[in-house]
């Protein structure tokens, strides 16, 4: 991944959050040229946002040697997307009503470039009648948006306004870069909600079943919410999802097909039944044996303690990745770490020839297991990916992203190599 983003950090505390922003943006590879305000100098130092970008720093429209070296027209030229990091109620009414009164608003004049906004303010500035018709305004002349989002703020007060987090905006960005169809000057970007547009998601949910008798099973403790959340997430891009669930005691998601299954052996069978997919997720917590000498009908008493002959359930995520023929494009499985996430899951990705692991830390002090929250690793052939501790339900929304921009590199290269031979 490369290009370059002209990022235009705004005098809000939540400037903080664009340093981190540009520290992701350099791992990804991506050039950033940071912009102050004058405000946002207030905020976070010239000098901290030049040394992580590695580049010098631009905040005077009347800088002379700037204007010989770089003018304001040449800054956005030279990005392939700008981004408003935190977007503040003054900035979102200068570029909304077209002023050019520094260098920030200026350059969103006079570009053509896409341009994305982070708003970040105080609730009440954020539910104002003049934000919102900013924002409206702001809309219709092409501007996309990330967040804000709801929480506690730095003035004490909670609600809407907070910006959106670095991820979150990394995420937003990689989804308007080049190769998304947004690099066409002028034309809108892709939007992320089309992403997985004509791809079908096959994903597995939920615990199984495994019969001891007609009556008793063994079973783990796992609720599904991942799978279905993943899910929601796949449809809400835009895919065909068909989710192969086990028993779970949740509601059937609008929109997305639904195979309920009960024991391990269905559940391949299923997933099989279903295939192709472009993108398959396992998320399913499979039991991993099932009892061989089953009873058809109920076990008695009076037939004495039974004993219960284990043997292994077929593991449905490595013989997905690993067929020959009809394998899915990008194929991606779990793994629930309490030590040695890493190597653990690394072991995991090769044994199983999956291309993505995703690794959850489960040990106790990170209270994964009940909490609304989740730290995730993505171990893929390539590296690995760490993410800030995030609740589960943006866990789902971050990964279909990534796996869906997986899928599309993938089709690409294959395009391309299609197109060398
Ligand atoms: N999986 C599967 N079929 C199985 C077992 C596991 O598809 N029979 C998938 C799960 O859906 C998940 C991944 O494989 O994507 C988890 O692998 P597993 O080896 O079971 O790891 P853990 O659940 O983390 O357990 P352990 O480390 O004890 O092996």
């Amino acid at each position: 991944m490369n290009g370059r983003v002209l990022l235009i950090i705004g005098g809000g505390i939540a400037a903080y959050k664009s340093l981190e922003l540009i520290r992701l943006l350099k791992r990804k590879g991506i050039a950033v040229t940071p912009l102050l305000t004058k405000a946002g100098e207030r905020f976070v130092t010239p000098m901290s946002a030049a040394a992580l970008a590695g580049e010098k720093v631009h905040d005077d429209l009347f800088s002379l040697t700037d204007e010989v070296e770089m003018g304001h027209i040449e800054l956005s030229r030279a990005a392939d997307l700008i981004v408003v990091a935190p977007a503040t109620a003054d900035l979102m009414a200068r570029a909304a009503a077209g002023l050019a009164s520094d260098l920030a608003t200026t350059v969103l004049l006079a570009t053509d470039k896409p341009v994305l906004m982070a708003p970040a303010m105080n609730v009440r500035m954020w539910g104002h009648p003049a934000t919102q018709r900013n924002l409206e305004r702001l809309k219709a002349d092409g501007v996309h948006f990330a967040g804000p989002e709801e929480g506690d703020m730095a003035c004490g007060e909670h609600g809407m306004g907070r910006m959106a987090e670095p991820q979150t905006l990394l995420e937003a960005i990689l989804d308007m870069l080049p190769g998304t169809g947004a690099e066409n000057g002028t034309a809108a970007p892709a939007l992320p909600e089309g992403l997985l547009s004509g791809a079908k998601v096959l994903i597995t949910a939920g615990p199984t079943h495994e019969p001891l008798d007609a009556v008793r099973y063994i079973a783990n403790r796992s609720s599904g919410r991942q799978g279905y959340a993943l899910a929601e997430a796949a449809r809400d891009l835009g895919a065909r999802v068909v989710l192969v669930s086990g028993p779970v005691s949740l509601p059937v998601p609008e929109g997305i097909e639904i195979i309920p299954v009960e024991t391990a052996r269905e559940m391949l069978q299923a997933v099989r039944d279903e295939l192709p997919a472009d993108i398959a997720v396992f998320a399913a917590a499979v039991a991993d044996w099932r009892v061989e000498n089953a009873a058809a009908g109920k076990m008695k008493k009076e037939q004495g303690t039974p004993r219960l002959n284990l043997v292994p359930n077929p593991d449905i995520l490595a013989t997905v990745a690993g067929m020959e023929k009809g394998r899915p494009t990008i194929v991606a499985g779990f793994a629930a770490e309490t030590d040695d996430v890493i190597d653990n899951a690394r072991r995991k990705l090769q044994a199983k020839k999956a291309d993505i692991i995703v690794a959850n830390d489960v040990s106790p002090q990170q209270d994964v297991f009940g909490g609304a929250e989740n730290t995730v690793h993505l171990i893929t052939a390539q590296g690995v990916d760490s993410w800030p501790r995030m609740d589960k339900q943006r866990v789902a929304e971050h990964l279909m992203r990534h796996l869906a921009r997986m899928w599309r590199d993938a089709k690409r290269s294959r395009a391309a190599e299609q197109a060398d031979s």
